[in-house]
């Protein structure tokens, strides 16, 4: 059982890879083997739209045809059980370089012959990780929930099912004086002594539950 996870902030110990590490802990414990791959650093951009992995007679079903650093990592989520992406939303949606991932990942294994039959050539377990500024009583009115299901229910198309885990009311920096903010500070940073170990206790049991693996 091989849990990957896939890091979409661009920094590399924050919010979203913590409750990532969390998260592969707790798979690691359930006896996972693990990765966490970090986006940002791979050279990469989103579907060229070259339509090489719909083409009629093609040598590979489910392969993306661009040759750069997201290949090698595409070519490990084929042999992987278990996939685990983290985002922190910006203006509402996923960072640009987790939807550039997200198209890369999930287009080869769309089957336009047949969309109830993708490509990828088992059912597996995923999750999606987001982490966000806002306090939760907001979401509804900010429209976020459909948004997150959308792309919840896009993996589970692809893969088999998703679950989805949201981290609210985040720390977006350290020390609240440095920075112009019209935040509640300490209302932060009680949250952040609260709150967020309480997701990160949510994480670690996630990544538990993938490393048992696909259930319906
Ligand atoms: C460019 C940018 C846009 C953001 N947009 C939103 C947003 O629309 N809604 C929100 O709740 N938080 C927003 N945030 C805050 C981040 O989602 C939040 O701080 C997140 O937990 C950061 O994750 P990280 O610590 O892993 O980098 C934004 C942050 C940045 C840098």
């Amino acid at each position: 059982m091989k849990v990957m996870a896939f890091n979409g902030s661009p920094r590399k110990n924050w919010n979203t890879a913590t409750l990532l590490e969390h998260a592969l802990e707790g798979a690691r414990e359930a006896g996972a083997e693990v990765e966490l791959v970090h986006l940002y650093p791979l050279d990469f951009k989103g579907c060229a739209s070259c339509f090489a992995c719909k083409r009629i007679g093609r040598e590979e079903i489910g392969v993306c045809a661009l040759k750069d650093e997201l290949r090698p990592v595409l070519e490990r989520v084929r042999a992987a059980d278990a996939l685990l992406l983290g985002t922190p939303v910006y203006y509402g949606c996923e960072s640009a370089c987790t939807r550039a991932f997200i198209e890369r990942l999930q287009f080869p294994y769309l089957n336009y012959a047949d969309y109830s039959k993708p490509h990828f050539p088992r059912k597996i377990a995923t999750g999606l990780v987001y982490t966000m500024n806002v306090p939760e009583g907001l979401l509804e009115r900010l429209g976020y929930p459909a948004s997150f299901e959308r792309t919840r229910a896009n993996l589970a198309r692809h893969f088999g099912s998703c679950e989805l885990l949201l981290a609210t009311n985040t720390s977006q920096y350290d020390d609240y004086d440095k920075y112009e903010a019209g935040f509640d500070k300490q209302d932060k940073a009680r949250h952040r002594e609260t709150q967020f170990p309480e997701d990160c206790r949510r994480a670690r049991e996630l990544g538990a539950r993938l490393a048992q693996g696909y259930r319906p």
